[in-house]
């Protein structure tokens, strides 16, 4: 357990398949394009190379973040972080990614990619501020608005710094 400044304890925690009703309620307050619940049940009990994570409050606010990442041999691919939106500005996304990436890193992960729609610029500067930095462009890839993609890449991955990243 550890404190985000609002005194909200936040812990981190594998993510179950308990868990993906409540994850995918907070996929669809966070994206125009959600995963099906499947896909999340697909991840948590049949994906090796998925590291999935939830930050869970305490009750009764409960899980109210996620993030899953796929570790192929040396990379991690950033598949899908989002908050519950009234949770947003309190740390919890820097303290899932950090973690995710330190899990990652753990599994053999040297760097980090994702993919991130042009518009969003909130979620550009969590990465930027993680290092990450604009390696080139996916036109058209979103299929409600066909927004371009941004790809951000963290190579390589240093763990210090994201240690130093991690606390609430
Ligand atoms: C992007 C998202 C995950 C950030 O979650 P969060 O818990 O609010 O983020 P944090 O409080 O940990 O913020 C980390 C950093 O991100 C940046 N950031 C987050 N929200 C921001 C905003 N609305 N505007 C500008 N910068 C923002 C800041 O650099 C922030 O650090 P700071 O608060 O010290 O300035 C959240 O807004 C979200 O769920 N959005 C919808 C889903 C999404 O877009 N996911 C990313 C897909 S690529």
């Amino acid at each position: 357990m550890s404190d985000v400044p609002t005194g909200l304890d936040v812990r981190l925690r594998a993510m179950t398949l308990e868990d993906v009703p409540r994850v995918h309620e907070i996929d669809v307050l966070s994206f125009s394009l959600p995963w099906p619940e499947r896909s999340y049940r697909f991840e948590v009990s049949q994906n090796p190379n998925a590291s999935c994570w939830v930050a869970e409050a305490p009750a009764p606010a409960g899980v109210v973040g996620m993030i899953v990442n796929w570790i192929i041999l040396d990379e991690i691919h950033i598949a899908t972080i989002a908050v519950h939106p009234a949770y947003r500005r309190l740390g919890i996304a820097r303290r899932l990614l950090a973690h995710g990436l330190l899990a990652g890193y753990e599994r053999g992960g040297r760097l980090a990619y994702l993919e991130v729609r042009v518009s969003n610029t909130a979620a550009q500067a969590m990465y930027a501020r993680f290092g990450f930095t604009v390696d080139g462009l996916r036109p058209r890839y979103y299929q409600d608005n066909f927004e371009d993609a941004l790809l951000m890449t963290l190579n390589p991955i240093d763990p210090a710094r994201l240690r130093e990243l991690q606390p609430g």
